[in-house]
């Protein structure tokens, strides 16, 4: 089969490359699966470029659905999912770059009847992510006003729906106009629309735009997923008690934080959840996958795939991702 390796820390282009390995066998409790798409993911980046620790060569990738082609011992048991069963997964370990991947069962998602297969690959972890985000983190209700940045990424589009469709105010913070005109046209548009783009000032100039579309209070909540270029402006833009949540760093990592700064502003609240801490266990992982994705099949969450590259195209479709040039979902297509 053909995988996708990562030989080194560094760009996509040096580091990606398309190599034969010998096709994987299923040990006891994994499946093996042939993908019918592979999706995207900024964790895809920090690994590669070495913000997070990996070893190397490592083929990248936690995500994506396809067929089950073999089980392993005991696997059919632990998922309910035999050879034939679609199937999806966004798990927290690499290797989903390739013709044939290998899952842990006890990671495995069914896919509902009716759900497209490459919306299945889109979905599992921006989907369970903008999902514990706005449920479980800060639970959005029709009292908040929050901001959302890269709202017309891969999280952010999905994130928005969920706000909107919990009551929920929505501050809608993308980087050019293309993507604010994006969000217009989405049939339920955000209520406001700051784009970052023309500032020259981030740290001064997004928590007067974020003030200004709130009477001056400052918003309930900030989602943000910036890291280093906005994490200042983010707790200028809370109210009182407000609450950041710093969930990325596709700018870079955050400076090191005197939480002092918490108290002097007004006793704000600052995490830094990660997907894995919200789906601990098979039933939580179970509960958020079955609600995206039913959500998804009966038409109530619209998914956008903004771009399909091939699997020998790996490298472009990362440095498309980092370089901000995508909207919705990147999907490899092997
Ligand atoms: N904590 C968790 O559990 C978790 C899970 C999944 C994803 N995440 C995080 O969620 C964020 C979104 O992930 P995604 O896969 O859906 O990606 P995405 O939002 O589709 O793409 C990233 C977007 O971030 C914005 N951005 C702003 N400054 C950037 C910069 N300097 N470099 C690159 N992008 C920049 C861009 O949108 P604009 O041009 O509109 O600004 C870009 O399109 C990432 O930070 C990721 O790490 C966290």
């Amino acid at each position: 089969m053909r995988v996708i390796e990562a030989i080194k820390p560094g760009s996509a282009s040096k580091s990606l490359r398309l190599v034969e390995a010998p096709d994987p066998t299923p040990g006891p409790g994994q499946l093996l699966v042939r993908p019918a798409a592979i999706g995207l993911n900024f964790i895809d980046i920090y690994r590669r470029s070495g913000l997070y620790k990996m070893s190397f060569p490592h083929v990248p990738g936690s995500e994506g659905a396809g067929e089950v082609v073999a089980a392993g011992e005991g696997s059919t048991e632990a998922s309910g999912l035999r050879v034939g069963s679609p199937v999806a997964w966004a798990s927290s370990v690499s290797g989903s770059y390739g013709e044939l991947v290998v899952i842990a069962a006890d990671q495995a998602l069914p896919v509902p009847e009716g759900l497209d297969i490459a919306v299945a690959a889109a979905l599992p972890l921006q989907g369970m992510t903008a999902d514990y985000l706005v449920r479980s983190v800060f639970p959005v209700g029709p009292e908040h006003t929050v901001a959302f940045y890269a709202a017309a990424g891969g999280v952010g589009l999905l994130a928005g729906q969920m706000i909107r469709t919990a009551g929920g105010r929505l501050l809608a913070v993308v980087g050019n106009a293309a993507k604010a005109s994006l969000l217009m046209d989405d049939g339920v548009p955000p209520a406001d629309i700051v784009t970052l783009g023309a500032m020259r000032n981030v740290t001064e100039e997004l928590p007067k735009a974020i003030r200004a579309c709130t009477q001056e209070l400052g918003a309930d909540a900030v989602f943000d997923s910036i890291g280093r270029d906005t994490f200042a402006a983010s707790l200028r833009s809370l109210r009182r008690r407000g609450t950041l949540v710093l969930f990325g760093a596709s700018s870079g990592p955050v400076a090191p934080f005197d939480p002092q700064y918490l108290n002097a502003h007004g006793s704000l609240f600052l995490t830094r959840p990660s997907l894995g801490d919200y789906t601990a266990s098979r039933d939580e992982l179970l509960e958020r996958s079955g609600r995206v994705f039913a959500a998804a099949a009966e038409g109530r969450l619209s998914v956008r795939v903004g771009a399909r590259f091939p699997l020998a195209e790996a490298a472009a479709a990362q440095a498309a991702l980092e370089s901000r040039a995508t909207t919705g979902k990147v999907l490899i297509v092997p």
